[in-house]
């Protein structure tokens, strides 16, 4: 993919839903009694590995452009072949604690990039509950050995992961009596919020800890998506920085475990504003405006990005190393060792895609130290295969000066396959 410099951002849109929620909302209607309707189903070829293998499950999904109907069941069946979870950790992690709470074996395969990554971070807790999960060593291709007669857990993460608390929560629904995770650190809480919304009183304490009591059954019901607030985020970023631009962007997800990042960019001096705010099963949503130009010189400790704030930034790490290459002093990221560990090392590949466009960066063992304002300059970026350094990447060639190179490129599709198309339409050359 070849991208221009651009002028300014200007445009009103609205996004494909949330690729977080979209899983849970599928996996939970699975589960639920009755049927659900799921309007606004994100594109992402990751949401789309969830459903083929709910229906490799012997869910029964039909499928009308972003509308879902999910008949739920009380029995999942053993698929007769590797549910395949593509590039997908949320599909992985999350549907190994739904498979550990039934009387099943299933093997989960993914790609080369989730084969590699840890999955002791959900063997260790849901075999604590009585489920048998064979690995290699530690990592997919998983071969769950379910139970529907779980144990329940009091489990305190080792590391802050919603993909591991949603596991060991979904898990907990097939255990009898009460199941709790405790965070250190505040991770999104989709999941809660939705078995809350689907009829599952969730407690949730000061303390970060988390209990549902089980057995339980959700409710089924309908569902509208709010669109994807961590998709939004590039397109929030580039109109921050290219001066003139004006960006609305409706109908899009604000819930604060996600939406952290707009607090970040208002500190660094962007102009946004949100309005218009309602819920849907208890995720809020709303508008989000952003006015172009910033004013550079946000204060010392405002840029520096570390301990219990990382997990609510998680996605946007990557993005904001970009940002905050323009931002006056630079700013550095901290406590973010998690993000060696995602769909590519994005330590290693923000810091090696912002070197080769000119900006000064030292990668730390948990962190970055991005120096800034650099004027940044076209070049071959190269995206590792990984959706959000590609579009991070992408923020960054319209600022530079001259063309940039993105290769791998078409990787986007993993979360948000209309991400090139949209910002031809809102980037004015
Ligand atoms: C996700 C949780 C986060 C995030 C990922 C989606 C989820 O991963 O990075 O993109 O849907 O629960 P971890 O749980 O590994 O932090």
């Amino acid at each position: 993919m070849k991208l221009t410099p651009a002028r300014r951002i200007s445009g009103r849109l609205q996004l494909p839903g949330d690729k977080s929620i979209s899983h849970r909302a599928a996996l939970i209607a699975a589960l639920a009694s009755g049927s659900s309707e799921i309007s606004n189903f994100s594109t992402a070829r990751d949401c789309a590995s969830t459903v083929a293998c709910l229906r490799a499950l012997g869910v029964s999904i039909e499928q009308t452009g972003q509308k879902l109907i999910v008949a739920g069941t009380r029995k999942l069946i053993a698929p007769d072949r590797p549910l395949d979870c593509g590039n997908s950790g949320s599909t992985l992690r999350i549907l190994t604690g739904v498979l550990a709470g039934h009387d099943l074996t299933a093997e989960l395969i993914g790609d080369e990039s989730l084969s590699s990554r840890p999955m002791q971070r959900i063997i260790e807790p849901l075999e604590l509950m009585g489920a048998r999960i064979e690995s290699t060593g530690g990592r997919a291709p998983l071969k769950v050995h379910g139970s529907d007669q779980l144990t329940p857990i009091t489990y305190k993460l080792p590391v802050a992961s919603a993909q591991v608390k949603s596991a060991i929560l979904f898990a907990g629904l097939n255990a009898t009596g009460r199941t709790t995770v405790i965070e250190t650190s505040p991770s999104r809480d989709h999941t809660e919020r939705l078995f809350n919304g689907f009829g599952l009183a969730v407690k949730t304490d000061q303390d970060l800890s988390v209990s549902i009591e089980g057995p339980a059954r959700l409710s089924g019901g309908a569902i509208t998506i709010p669109g994807d607030v961590s998709s939004a985020a590039y397109f929030v970023a580039a109109a921050m920085l290219l001066p003139g631009s004006e960006l609305t962007i409706e109908h899009v997800g604000l819930n604060p475990t996600r939406a952290a990042f707009l607090d970040v960019l208002r500190s660094w001096g962007a102009e946004i504003s949100v309005s218009d705010v309602a819920s849907d099963r208890n995720e809020p949503f709303g508008t989000i405006h952003v006015r172009g130009g910033i004013n550079r010189n946000a204060r010392e400790q405002e840029r520096t990005l570390s301990g219990s704030m990382i997990p609510a930034l998680i996605d946007e790490l990557p993005l904001l190393a970009v940002v905050g290459s323009q931002i006056d002093g630079g700013i550095q990221i901290r406590d973010a060792r998690e993000l060696r560990l995602k769909e590519s090392d994005r330590l290693a590949t923000t810091a090696k895609n912002l070197r080769a466009m000119g900006a000064a960066v030292e990668e730390l063992e948990d962190g970055l130290i991005v120096s800034g304002p650099t004027r940044l300059r076209g070049t071959l970026v190269d995206s590792h295969f990984d959706h959000r350094i590609a579009m991070a990447f992408s923020v960054a060639a319209l600022l530079a000066t001259g063309e940039t190179q993105n290769a791998g490129s078409e990787c986007v599709a993993i979360s948000f396959p209309e991400f090139f198309s949209l910002l031809d339409s809102l980037a004015v050359r």
